[in-house]
């Protein structure tokens, strides 16, 4: 499994055409790609597939949450397809997340990277004590939900780049940590409040950052991928 620190750029597209046009322009570098739930039912395994063919690390974001049984069979199928790092919601149990794992583990014994979300972002505290019913603080739900993905063997967790140290802390520092909300000094902030720069993300230790609209949007996207490597890697 490679853990190297990298930029993960989230392709948040919602067709094959769209996405394919804009990794045409990269052509000296392949950048590791995340793919999510919007492209993915939209275009399919197979956009999983031309990516690869392209050379690019793929990080499949679908967040597994259903059955042990369901969810193994089902993480033995993205294992097929190759994709390096996949995810779940540590919400359904440590069994669950268990079978996740062997289900994605392959004959040879090699496996994608299996990264657990906590709480969503978009979940607030009161959210979470109203309707939910979890009386715990929101930080004290994210780190048990961490500790329990790490005791069933998961690689790391998606967490805010503000949780990260935290997170190192409470579960080593091999744990890895995969960090959205990040943006260039200079630039907007779209809808996300709790941001870093790749620098301040690279200086707290994260291990992967996923940046989508300061890439995407950018006038030059691989100046502005290039510029986030340069930061963070
Ligand atoms: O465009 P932007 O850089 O804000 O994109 C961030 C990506 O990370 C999006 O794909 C978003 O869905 C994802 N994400 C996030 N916050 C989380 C979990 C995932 O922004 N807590």
């Amino acid at each position: 499994m490679d853990t190297k620190r990298d930029v993960i750029i989230a392709c948040d597209f919602s067709g094959a055409e769209e996405t394919l046009n804009f990794l045409d322009k990269f052509t000296d570098v392949k950048p590791f790609v995340k793919i999510g739930m919007e492209l993915y039912y939209s275009a399919g395994p197979d956009i999983v597939r031309q990516i690869k063919a392209r050379g690019h690390k793929i990080f499949l974001d679908l967040k597994l949450h259903d059955i042990p049984n369901t969810v193994k069979k089902t993480m033995a199928v993205l294992s097929k397809l190759d994709v390096d790092m996949t995810n779940l919601h540590a919400a359904g149990t440590k069994a669950m997340m268990e079978a996740a794992i062997e289900g994605l583990t392959r004959p040879d014994g090699t496996r994608p990277l299996l990264i657990a979300v906590t709480q969503l972002t978009s979940t607030d505290e009161q959210r979470m004590h109203d309707e939910l019913l979890i009386s715990a603080s929101l930080p004290d739900t994210v780190m048990h939900y961490a500790e329990n993905a790490k005791d069933a063997g998961l690689d790391g967790v998606v967490c805010s780049p503000l949780e990260a140290a935290v997170v190192k802390e409470r579960c080593g520092k091999e744990f890895i940590t995969v960090t959205p909300g990040v943006r260039f000094a200079d630039s907007a902030k779209d809808d996300q409040r709790r941001i870093m720069t790749p620098a301040e993300a690279k200086k707290i230790g994260s291990d992967f950052i996923v940046v989508g609209r300061p890439i995407t949007q950018a006038p030059d996207p691989v100046a502005a991928y290039k510029r986030c490597v340069e930061e963070f890697v």
